[in-house]
């Protein structure tokens, strides 16, 4: 029998593909600040909370605020990713995901999810995953960013369950170490030259079956 007891998910990148409309709003505010913000900068805000991001984005555009400033910035950019949030449907749900929460369920496997996002729940409702999981950890609850383990281990605690009975699912580096720093197994969605400190990288969930967590 697998010692495995729960699986937490991050959200963005490994249920939905928010990535994109994070990037289209980021972009749109470096376009304003008079410089370009490319795919391959986009990659580095990927898990980290939005006034990192903020930050990253500045580093890149080598320009500096204040406080104030940044978080005027910062509530614009989140004005207009929620323009495309408001829009999103449970099509979005990336493919295989929801057979593969039934099959955990069905095993008896808790399923969380642990995400940096403010804007989790609003996601979750628009695309109907709003009463799936047991336990769901997000930017307001936890309050250090990833890759601090923070978020992963509230996961853990309120699923009752011990950091080593948990896999995590993660598309963003500084998620994999934030699952690592939290005595997690973690399975990277995406490229393993990316996640190159997952346990194990998978493409996405389609045809993937509870096999995989069967350490
Ligand atoms: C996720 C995304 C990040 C985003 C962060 C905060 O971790 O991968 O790109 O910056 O959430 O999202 P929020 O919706 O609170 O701005
Ligand atoms: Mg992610």
């Amino acid at each position: 029998m697998s010692k495995i007891k729960a699986c937490i998910f991050d959200l963005d990148g490994v249920i939905v593909d928010t990535a994109k409309y994070h990037y289209l709003a980021w972009k749109r505010l470096a376009k304003e600040l008079g410089f370009e913000f490319s795919p391959e900068h986009n990659e580095r805000l990927k898990g980290v909370s939005r006034m990192t991001s903020l930050d990253i984005l500045l580093e890149v555009g080598g320009l500096s605020f204040t406080l104030a400033e940044k978080e005027k910035m910062a509530t614009k950019k989140n004005e207009w990713y929620l323009e495309y949030i408001r829009r999103m449907t449970p099509e979005e749900i990336l493919p295989g995901v929801e057979d593969f929460l039934s099959a955990l369920k069905s095993q008896g496997v808790k399923i969380a999810l642990g995400s940096a996002s403010k804007n989790a729940l609003l996601i979750l409702e628009q695309v109907g995953l709003q009463f799936t999981f047991d336990a769901v950890i997000d930017g307001n609850k936890a309050l250090k960013a990833k890759p601090d383990p923070q978020v992963f281990l509230l996961g853990a605690q309120e699923l009752q369950v011990n950091p080593a009975e948990c896999v995590v699912f993660e598309d963003a580096a500084a998620g994999v170490q934030a699952a690592k720093n939290a005595g997690m197994y973690c399975i990277g969605i995406g490229s393993p030259s990316v996640l190159s400190l997952a346990d194990k990288v998978i493409p996405g969930f389609l045809n993937v079956t509870t096999e995989l967590i069967s350490l």
